[in-house]
């Protein structure tokens, strides 16, 4: 046998670096991703992006509104990894499908594996259950998750190469009602955002009668091929329940008299869907059957479901605020016990931000500050730092302007930043351990002993607003 040489490894077909798009695609992102500008400072990459501060009011009320739903429904908080192996995506998501063939960041890491960058994260979940041996527990296992995901997609308004997600999973009961459950909290979230929804959902029934209705499928489209973009006969040949999906014209003209997977369904497959759809109605969750729903991960089967601005129905290309379904095979195909079923749908936050961004939805990313402080001098300067600290344990946050030396200029920020009291440390107040409490609408100043001012403005706030500053409702009169 002929040595091989120990040092430069040669990536063997499983574990060569594959490349994110093929080579005529590549050179056409290239162009329009542009090269890193000659200069020192360095550009976002396309399709990806820094989220400012104008934009974290309206993400910590998105993240805030999931985490207290994840907390009611009794979902248990799951932090998974951004890399994994790439064969946990390629055998989930399905080879055929856009995800895996164009868009993943995968590469070679230095232990010659082939990793990816999550482009979504129910696979790493169903990973998590079977390899935490969360079978033994009691069933179903619920999990929730919130993070970055990656996608080498066609960078477009809500569509980026990095997003994040807020995700929920439900391991191990295939009764209908925890579709119908997850459906209500995802709903539910949106609503409570102020977003008005609707649910667009469909069944995509068993692997079994979903291979009758392909061959159905496709025996329709071969009859009008001639017809077809490229991208779609290369869709029925590949992974032909995704021309359900096609944006083109034609192919949407054709989908009218196409076979409906719905007649193909098997008893069971009916009688769950009716079900889930039973008790949507039940709970008055407003949703429309849409039968070229089929979503593009292959790992689904029965329930599929996107939720889209109900103002948007009708929209050429509806953007989903989020999606999901059943996947009832997905623990066995990644080696978990055969028959575990599974539940879960995802929301994207971007896509939600926005929303709420264009119905004027902006909360500010923290409480406004009702209170500066103003010094004058290293001196009081180190007060203050002490003084700041006794504030923020009060609860009470205090703004100021360090940058600043004289009186005017500090109170001129005061004012802009709207502040009820502005506090004055000068070097006679160091001396006397005294500090100036000035009321900003009235101009009336109080100078008291600084060792007593935490407990005065926490006074006066409360006094002048009826409102405890600390939490945030109104002051209960004994
Ligand atoms: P998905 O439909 O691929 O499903 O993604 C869920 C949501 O993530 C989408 O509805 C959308 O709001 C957001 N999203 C997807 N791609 C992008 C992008 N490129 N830019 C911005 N937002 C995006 C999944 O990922 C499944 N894992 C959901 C699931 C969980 N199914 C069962 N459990």
């Amino acid at each position: 046998m002929i040595p091989m040489p120990a040092k430069k490894k040669v990536p063997t077909k499983a574990t060569a670096p594959k490349s994110v798009t093929k080579p005529a695609v590549v050179k056409k992102e290239k162009e329009e991703d542009g090269e890193q500008k000659s200069g020192k400072t360095f550009d976002l990459l396309r399709g990806f992006r820094d989220i400012l501060s104008d934009d974290q009011g309206r993400w910590n009320l998105i993240r805030d509104t999931v985490r207290s739903m994840a907390e009611a429904y009794s979902f248990d908080r799951i932090e998974l990894p951004i890399l994994e192996r790439s064969e946990l995506f390629n055998r989930t998501i399905g080879k055929g499908t856009d995800i895996v063939e164009k868009e993943m960041y995968t590469f070679t890491d230095p232990s010659n594996r082939s990793v990816s960058l999550r482009p979504e994260a129910t696979a790493s979940a169903a990973r998590a259950y079977i390899s935490h041996g969360m079978l033994d527990r009691p069933q179903p296992v619920k999990m929730w998750y919130t993070g970055p995901m990656f996608r080498h997609d066609r960078p477009q308004a809500g569509r980026y190469r990095q997003f994040y997600q807020a995700g929920f999973e439900s391991f191990g009961v295939n009764e209908p009602i925890v579709d119908a459950q997850l459906i209500v909290i995802g709903y539910q979230i949106l609503r409570e955002l102020g977003l008005d929804v609707k649910v667009q959902i469909n069944s995509i029934g068993t692997t079994e009668c979903r291979q009758a209705y392909l061959a159905e499928l496709v025996a329709y489209f071969r009859q009008h091929r001639n017809k077809l973009s490229d991208e779609d006969k290369r869709r029925l040949q590949k992974n032909p329940l995704r021309i359900l999906d096609s944006k083109e014209e034609v192919t949407r003209e054709l989908l009218e008299g196409a076979p409906q997977i719905l007649d193909w369904l098997d008893d069971k497959s009916k009688e769950h869907f009716m079900k889930v759809l039973e008790f949507l109605e039940e709970v008055e969750v407003p949703f429309v059957l849409n039968p070229y729903l089929v979503r593009g991960l292959d790992y689904y089967t029965h329930t599929v479901f996107e939720f889209v601005l109900a103002d948007d129905e009708g929209a050429k290309a509806q953007v989903a605020l989020g999606g999901g379904g059943r996947y009832d095979g997905l623990v066995e195909l990644l080696g978990g016990r055969p028959e575990t079923p599974g539940c879960g749908f995802a929301l994207g936050i971007e896509r939600i931000s926005r929303a709420l961004e264009a119905k004027g939805i902006n909360p500010p990313e923290r409480p406004q500050p009702q209170v500066f402080f103003a010094q004058l001098g290293d001196a009081a300067r180190r007060i203050g730092l002490q003084l700041f600290e006794d504030f923020r344990q009060a609860k009470i946050p205090v703004a100021e302007a360090f940058g600043k030396n004289a009186l005017k200029a500090q109170l001129d920020v005061a004012n802009k930043l709207g502040v009820q009291f502005t506090l004055i440390l000068g070097q006679k107040e160091v001396l006397d351990e005294t500090i100036i409490i000035r009321d900003m609408e009235s101009g009336a100043q109080e100078i008291v002993d600084v060792k007593k001012v935490v407990g005065l403005v926490k006074k006066k706030l409360r006094h002048e607003e009826g409102v405890d500053p600390i939490m945030q409702s109104p002051v209960e009169v004994a």
